[in-house]
């Protein structure tokens, strides 16, 4: 099948790549120059396992291409994708004028029948507006050309792209026409492999879905951080709560995992975006507010602990003269995406508090220099930062953190002292080793780790 991909940002360039790979004739556009001219040459402008090794395959065997002509790749192409941004506006609502310029220039360009596929995640209502910018498109054109909209939410994790992509849960299709439903399903048939669950649906409802599963997951973390903080308080250990409330099969294990709140490209917009959205039709989602009130204030728990340890209250600043080591910079592991990481707002409160800041991330740095600059010392070697600072503060849970050399650790460090963000460690295995360890939820009085 042609297929055009518009946008080539993660959901653009992994899902371009994965139909290139299924065999598809895939051109993907975008309006950046530089960023096709380097895909062109084999630079992938974002850190995501297997997919440079993807891309270039495809590309070398012909299936998949670039460039910065829309109207070109749309008249070569039956299904396009619009995967482009939709930032949010001030007021939180999702920012549709990208969606609408590549609709518009599809209008202005088609030739032919066309399926046009909201991929990016737009609120619910959207493809009704795509159609009706089209449609004034060919009206100007006196064009009578026939297409169809379609909504298919896109549900991949940043770091596990390829394979959510490639074995996806779920594939969701909106649309209302028979003839372009059975397009969709031909189209993504080679990746129905592992659960054949591939779901049809009006427009409204799969434009919903979206917003929907990624509200309901944000909900489950923010709950289980305000469960983790009530552990701390009452002495119990939340990790033994997970095991105790995740056997239950209507609960499940996953996204219970308490931390230093929600970051990423998606779950902060789009719950903003829901609860605006909500307000619009005169509702208000009392719940989701409260969700993302509590992952606000997660993002202080781990700085609290922090300048409640080893703060010096008679000073305006209370951490000066202090040094924190941070493992972590990226919103989570294996991406060296830092929108919305809950490290800036952490390594931003260390610096007003008066500390000194030492950052190690595996891939996050040269992105973590355009938000931080020279405020903070960045080191490729996750133990050099450790020399001489006060404290470890862990924040991303990168796979290389998970079974250090502790005795290394405690020989660097000025005191053995390690604030845990997100649970790396046993606490007795820490204690025996001699650290001062404090992670989230499970540092109760009455703790007994077994
Ligand atoms: C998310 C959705 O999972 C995906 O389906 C959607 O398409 C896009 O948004 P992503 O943003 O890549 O994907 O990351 P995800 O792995 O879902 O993690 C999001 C954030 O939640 C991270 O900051 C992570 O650290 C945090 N998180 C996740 C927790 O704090 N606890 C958990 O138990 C799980």
């Amino acid at each position: 099948m042609k297929i055009c991909i518009i946008g080539t940002g993660y959901v653009g360039l992994v899902a371009g790549t994965c139909f290139a790979e299924s065999g598809n004739d895939v051109i993907c556009v975008d309006v950046d120059e530089a960023k096709i001219e380097g895909l062109k040459n084999g630079v992938i402008p974002i850190y995501e396992p297997g997919l440079k090794e993807l891309v270039l395959r495809n590309c070398e065997e012909g299936r998949l291409s670039f460039t910065t002509d829309l109207a070109s790749a749309v008249k070569a192409s039956l299904v396009n994708f619009i995967a482009v941004g939709t930032p949010p506006g001030e007021d939180g609502s999702a920012d549709l004028q990208y969606v609408l310029d590549v609709a518009r220039t599809i209008g202005r360009n088609m030739e032919s029948f066309k399926i046009l596929v909201d991929k990016s995640t737009v609120p619910v209502g959207t493809a009704d507006k795509v159609r009706a910018v089209v449609n004034e498109e060919l009206e100007k054109r006196h064009a009578t050309i026939e297409f169809d909209v379609v909504s298919n939410p896109e549900f991949l994790k940043e770091g596990a792209a390829i394979d959510d992509f490639m074995k996806p849960d779920r594939v969701v299709i909106g649309t209302d026409n028979v003839r372009t439903a059975e397009i969709m399903k031909e189209l993504y048939a080679p990746f129905m492999r592992k659960t054949n669950r591939l779901i049809v649906m009006d427009i409204r409802s799969a434009e919903m879905t979206k917003y929907a599963a990624n509200a309901m997951l944000a909900t489950k973390i923010s709950f289980m951080n305000q469960i983790a903080n009530l552990c701390e308080r009452m002495g119990a250990d939340v990790s033994a709560v997970r095991e105790g409330i995740g056997s239950d099969s209507r609960i499940g294990y996953d996204f219970l995992f308490p931390g230093v709140g929600y970051g990423g490209s998606c779950f902060p917009k789009d719950v903003k975006a829901l609860v605006k959205t909500a307000e619009e039709c005169d509702y208000e989602f009392i719940l989701l507010k409260a969700v993302e009130e509590v992952n606000e204030l997660q993002k202080l728990v781990l700085t609290d602990k922090i300048n409640l340890r080893l703060g010096d209250n008679s000073l305006l600043k209370p951490l000066t003269g202090k040094t924190i080591a941070i493992w972590g910079l990226s919103f989570k592991p294996r991406t060296d995406d830092m929108r919305e990481a809950p490290s800036v707002v952490i390594i931003n409160r260390l610096l007003a508090l008066g500390a000194k800041v030492c950052a190690h991330d595996p891939e996050a740095v040269k992105e973590a220099k355009k938000i931080f600059g020279e405020n903070i010392v960045y080191s490729n070697n996750q133990y050099d930062i450790l020399k001489g600072a006060d404290a470890l503060a862990i924040v991303t849970e990168w796979n290389e953190y998970r079974n250090p050399d502790f005795d290394r650790i405690k020989s660097l460090l000025r005191q053995p002292l390690i604030f845990d963000g997100r649970n790396l460690y046993q606490p007795s295995r820490m204690k025996e080793a001699g650290f001062e360890y404090l992670p989230i939820g499970r540092n109760g009085r009455h703790f007994v780790d077994i």
